[in-house]
Order: C-alpha cells, then sequence, then structure tokens
C-alpha cells in the first residue's frame, strides 16, 4: 500500500523490523539503500552515503545516539541527523511511521515524479 500526499510517499519497509536489539543495517526501499537504525529508544531510517567522502554509512555503529561513518568517524545524530559542529554536515532523516504491525518509510517525491507521477 502506498499512501500520498503532496511531498511524501509512504513505502512499505519490505521487512520485518525487529525492535528488540540495536543495529545499524542496510534498508533497501522504493529503489533507495537506506540505512535503518535501532538504537535502545531510537528507531530511525537515514541516507546511507556520509556527505563527508561518500562512505556506505551502513557499515557504521553507533555510539550512544550518534551513528559514526566507518571511514573517518563522524558523528551523526541518529534523531535529527545533524554532524557534530566542527563537521559541520548532516545526513538526511526518513520518517517512519508504524500500522499495525507494518512500517513505512515516507520518501520526498522527486519534481520527476510531481511532474510525471
Ligand atoms: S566518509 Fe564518512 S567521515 Fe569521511
Amino acid at each position: 500500500m502506498e499512501e500520498e500526499n503532496d511531498d511524501l510517499t509512504w513505502h512499505k519497509v519490505p521487512v520485518k523490523i525487529d525492535d528488540t536489539r540495536n543495529y545499524v543495517k542496510a534498508l533497501h526501499v522504493a529503489g533507495k539503500k537506506l540505512c535503518l537504525i535501532r538504537q535502545d529508544d531510537v528507531l530511525s531510517v537515514t541516507s546511507s552515503r556520509c556527505p563527508h567522502a561518500g562512505a556506505d554509512l551502513t557499515k557504521g555503529w553507533c555510539e550512544g545516539h550518534k551513528l559514526i561513518c566507518p571511514f573517518h568517524r563522524h558523528e551523526f545524530d541518529i534523531v535529527t541527523g545533524k554532524g557534530t559542529e566542527k563537521q559541520g554536515n548532516y545526513i538526511r532523516m526518513y520518517p517512519l511511521k508504524k500500522e499495525g504491525d507494518d512500517y513505512y518509510v515516507g520518501i520526498k517525491r522527486s519534481l520527476w515524479d510531481k511532474i510525471f507521477g
């Protein structure tokens, strides 16, 4: 099921989300590779490409509520996506919602989708 509004399309997460343990792993949805993070009380979906030099953040890990990039250890808040002040960068956050037993991730529609979708 895909529900749409002007800017977001909600895509059903195609795997069962385990909310009983911590992990950082890849999530493939709507042709995108995203990063699925469960850390204590936080469940997040972020972009998977590090804005510093393009490392795969799905190979990273969490320290507290920070996602650590495996290449040069940039840190990103897993709630806001913000890097530290010194880094001055950020990762994209994707909204996640639960309906019944299913999760949906909200992905912004591209200009192309808005015109031709
Ligand atoms: S590529 Fe992620 S910190 Fe450099």
